[in-house]
């Protein structure tokens, strides 16, 4: 048994089962990846989640934590970078650790990205809901109180979970259901509406730092880091900096941890590997530049934000839209409030575009049921019985949690799934030196160790309940690996047959 949960599956198989049948079709160009990224990136963590890290977390000093979360992603966007350049295939972070570190760390992987892609679409669907309301407001329209948002949620200042007086979140299941109707049509279809709501959220992200810069007020970020530069705890308990009435730590770390989630969304490039002309190339281009160019606008724009309101004032649910109404802009409320809704809607409809591909790959291996997650419909050949799957999920996720709490999970398995794909980068170069790498990460090993240890300690400045759920997470993810997985797995099969057939078919 200890042979088959380490057993790793050879990069030449990797690369040979890109051959086979039932593969998805290569239509995405460099523009087209970059722009999933980038729609894949900007979005809730922009225009909801600074909201509350400036206001609960860190205060001006938001923007170094933008500065410090982009570095921690550009470390292991170079790492998926270079794996997605070795073995352009639809798993990501899942393949990569299976050809390094065996099967069942790659399940761990795989099960945790389900945390990342199925969790922050519930998370994304909520920003949606938020700007939406927003946005149906300045007309005087409203959505009936009880379907506005998820019937719990997390206070600070009360430092537990308060009920919210509300049923579920409706607007967020709608925003699903019809994201998932066209997930279901084609990735044509998908990537095409994508590439338009990108320019639209651009052309807005623009519009608020160039608009928003004339209202900057420079003593809005005096005092700069009124919970100081700090914020890191340690399995739930603070060990450097302030926290909250509950414990949780606060400062610009503790900012950096929360808006990681801002930077999501690079790495699902890598899961479109399969469905690009020219993988070797263009998924590494599309990597990095779609990280670069969101870094650079996020400072920007969390510069301007805490410039144009006192950290304070800022509103935690529609903070960008709402700076502009409190520096009397009442128009640009609303087209920021429109940019925003086609920015959230683009990274739900990427994250959801992701999500089915890495459980196609994970069913392909045998450790998930093939005629669910790796059924592709016979004319749209999209993975279409996982998309809906998955569409469920996220609108009962979407529903009843609040945003808050899914952000943090998505968080912590998000970085997790980072840590591993630098230690396979690692592992790699040592274990196939000599392996074809169209992308190679600079500086030798140091940015895979420098990406590993910088994940790490974001992981550690997020509140710490979040290590339990993930905990939790992973055990569910253990009794589905030992109960299916391990006794479906193609390669243990395959490695069974092997030795049947005797040391003379090796
Ligand atoms: N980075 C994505 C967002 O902020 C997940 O919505």
């Amino acid at each position: 048994m200890r042979r088959q949960l380490f057993a790793t599956k050879p990069l030449a198989m990797l690369l040979e089962e890109l051959k086979g049948e039932n593969r998805l079709r290569r239509i995405l160009g460099p523009i087209q990846l970059t722009s999933l990224g980038v729609g894949a990136i900007i979005g809730t963590g922009i225009f909801v989640l600074t909201g509350k890290a400036a206001h609960d977390n860190a205060g001006p000093a938001l923007i170094l934590s933008f500065v410090v979360s982009g570095i921690a992603c550009v470390f292991a966007a170079l790492c998926y970078a270079e794996f997605a350049s070795m073995v352009p295939v639809a798993g990501s972070a899942y393949t990569y650790a299976y050809a390094t570190m065996g099967e069942l760390f790659a399940w761990i992987i795989g099960w945790d990205l389900v945390l990342e892609y199925t969790v922050v679409s519930a998370t994304v669907a909520h920003g949606w809901s938020a700007y939406f309301q927003d946005f149906i407001g300045i007309f005087g329209f409203h959505v009936p109180h009880a379907l506005t948002r998820a019937p719990f949620d997390y206070d600070p200042g009360l430092g537990r979970i308060v009920s919210t007086g509300t049923t579920l979140d409706l607007p967020a299941i709608v925003i699903t259901i019809l994201i998932c109707a066209v997930l279901v049509k084609g990735i044509r279809e998908s990537a095409s509406f994508n590439t338009g709501m990108v320019a639209v959220k651009l052309v807005i992200v623009f519009f608020v730092i160039v608009v928003g810069a004339f209202y900057v007020n420079p003593a809005n970020w005096h005092p700069f880091a009124p919970f100081g530069y700090t914020g890191l705890s340690f399995f739930g308990k603070t060990v450097l900096g302030q926290s909250d009435a509950g414990g949780q730590p606060l400062g610009m770390l503790a900012g950096a941890a929360i808006i990681f989630f801002a930077y999501i969304g690079f790495d699902s490039v890598s899961t479109h590997a399969e469905e690009a002309k020219r993988p070797h190339r263009d998924v590494p281009i599309a990597i990095i530049s779609s990280l670069v160019i969101c870094t650079v606008l996020y400072i920007a724009v969390s510069a301007v934000l805490t410039g144009m309101v006192r950290y304070d004032q800022i509103d935690i649910n529609a903070p960008v839209s709402d700076a502009f109404r409190q520096v009397g802009l009442p128009w640009a409320q609303g087209i920021v409030s429109l940019g925003a809704l086609t920015g959230i809607t683009s990274v739900l409809l990427v994250m959801m575009l992701s999500q089915p591909r890495v459980l196609l790959a994970i069913a392909r291996d045998g450790l998930l049921p093939p005629s669910i997650f790796g059924a592709i419909h016979p004319k749209f050949r999209t993975p279409w019985k996982s998309t809906i799957l998955t569409g469920i999920v996220v609108a009962v996720l979407g529903a009843f949690l609040p945003l808050r709490i899914l952000a943090e999970l998505t968080n912590i398995g998000t970085l997790l799934a980072f840590v591993m794909v630098c230690i396979s980068v690692l592992i790699m170069r040592f274990t196939n030196p000599a392996a074809e790498r169209p992308f190679r990460a600079p500086f030798g090993i140091a940015v895979p160790i420098l990406g590993v240890v910088l994940c790490l300690l974001l992981m550690f400045s997020l509140p710490g309940q979040n290590w339990l759920r993930l905990f939790v997470w992973l055990l569910i993810g253990f009794v589905i690996y030992f109960s299916y997985g391990r006794r479906h797995s193609v390669l243990a099969k395959l490695n069974a047959a092997q030795d049947a057939s005797g040391p003379a078919a090796r």
